[in-house]
């Protein structure tokens, strides 16, 4: 049978992965997908430049639209990141009638729906297994492994730069900003490192994930976003006391009628599995009503594990090109038409527990008249602990975390403590999550 033809838009780390991937395990690969499948193009902006991966037999090309274009590929695989030109380049290779492969998160999060409404009326496959946490195949795990469950929520660590931050200043008693310099420096973290810190890049993963585990669209604009650039290691050092670790989370669940999208720093109780995923690794948390509490860790980033994800969709689109469009694992899990209308939740209707760290004056009645504030918001205590005063200063961290609690009331207390004479500064705030195995 003749060979699958293959274009990659991009041949940088991933695309580079990809080539020495498919070179490497080409017989054991052509094996399972049925044919061989061949790079007969790729696409780069420096032709010269030398590169990790043998480039010998395809076609290097500086324009891109050479190969969308071009009516020998059959299979365009995107890895150039991005919105744009990504979208529009993907969307003229469905037009061409060409199968897609990306590894593009931000695209696939933002523009899926116009994406995968254009490759439906094309019959043709957009896989996008690479674009959530590199090489764990937890897209395939959720449509395809866990499809006879009612997935209830799902908890992941899927940003490895905020994941390796979080665990230097754990591990080293560390400033955010040193420790970021440090992540840029091991080439961790892009020199403009926003979407990585401040939990843009995890809330495109989420995106992805809870359309594809409730069944509903794609809706990156309704997610609530919130990085971990002003933690500081005082709350990462209060939290170990406490028995939690700190994570950025992406965090999707379903309530009553409607899904709650959120990421944000969470502290996690230590005895957990997933407060236990160090540095760079990705790790998420699937709870399904009939499987139970399942959960996947590997590499979420890095040329060979995304390689591994980009390949397992292109044997994955090999083995269904002669399939009815109609009879393929639909795009995001359910049928297009079968899509549920739940609304996302507004974070003020939340409900979660919190750490809160203030800075109190020493001296009687202060920390009654905290509780009092949160006695009043009809707020439950879990935990309380005050702290040595730092050197030179007058006042004392005091650290307290609360039963589970609707944001808005959480918010409507700290703007009261705030404004008590006793209280210096603003209050940290850190939500917090104890993932119990029976959460629903
Ligand atoms: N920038 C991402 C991360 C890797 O730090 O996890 C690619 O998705």
């Amino acid at each position: 049978m003749q060979p699958v033809k293959i274009g990659i838009l991009g041949l940088g780390t991933v695309g580079c992965g990809t080539v020495t991937v498919l070179s490497r395990n080409r017989e054991e690969i052509a094996r399972r997908a049925g044919r061989e499948i061949k790079i007969i193009q790729a696409s780069a902006r420096d032709l010269k430049k030398p590169r990790p991966c043998a480039t010998d037999g395809i076609q290097l090309v500086a324009d891109v639209r050479e190969i969308v274009r071009n009516p020998e590929v059959e299979v365009v695989v995107e890895l150039i990141g991005g919105y744009e030109p990504a979208r529009a380049l993907v969307l003229e290779a469905i037009e061409h009638g060409k199968h897609v492969v990306t590894a593009n998160k931000a695209l696939i999060a933002v523009h899926g729906n116009e994406i995968f409404a254009a490759a439906q009326k094309k019959g043709v496959m957009v896989a996008f297994e690479a674009a959530v946490a590199g090489g764990i195949p937890i897209i395939k795990t959720i449509r395809e492994g866990l499809t006879a469950n009612r997935i209830e929520w799902l908890a992941g660590i899927i940003n490895g730069t905020s994941n390796f931050i979080l665990s230097e200043m754990r591990d080293k008693g560390a400033d955010f900003a040193d420790v970021l310099k440090e992540a840029q420096r091991l080439g961790y973290a892009e020199t403009d490192p926003t979407f990585d810190v401040e939990g843009v890049d995890a809330a495109h993963k989420l995106t992805i994930l809870a359309a594809i585990a409730f069944g509903i669209p794609l809706q990156f604009d309704k997610a609530y976003v919130e990085g971990i650039s002003r933690i500081s290691r005082l709350d990462v050092r209060y939290a170990e006391e406490l028995g939690y670790r700190l994570k950025l989370l992406g965090i999707a669940r379903r309530t009553d009628g409607a899904v709650e999208l959120r990421v944000h720093p969470t502290l996690i109780p230590e005895r957990r599995l997933i407060a236990n995923v160090d540095g760079a690794m990705n790790a998420v948390l699937v709870k399904g009503d009939a499987v139970g509490p399942t959960m996947f860790y590997g590499a979420g980033a890095g040329a060979e594990p995304t390689a591994s994800a980009v390949v397992a969709d292109l044997v994955d689109v090999v083995r269904t090109l002669t399939t009815d469009p109609n009879n393929r694992v639909p795009h995001l899990a359910f049928q297009p038409d079968a899509l549920a209308d739940l609304p996302i939740l507004p974070i003020e209707d939340v409900d979660t527990s919190y750490y809160l760290r203030l800075h109190a004056l020493d001296r009687p009645g202060v920390l009654a008249d905290v509780t009092r504030v949160l006695a009043d918001q009809n707020i439950s205590i879990e935990a309380i602990l005050q702290k040595e005063p730092h050197a030179g200063e007058d006042t004392v961290p005091v650290i307290i975390l609360t039963q589970r609690v609707r944001e808005k009331n959480i918010n409507a207390a700290i703007a009261r403590i705030e404004g008590l004479g006793s209280i210096k500064g603003k209050v940290a705030r850190i939500r917090l999550e104890h993932l119990n195995p029976d959460w629903k």
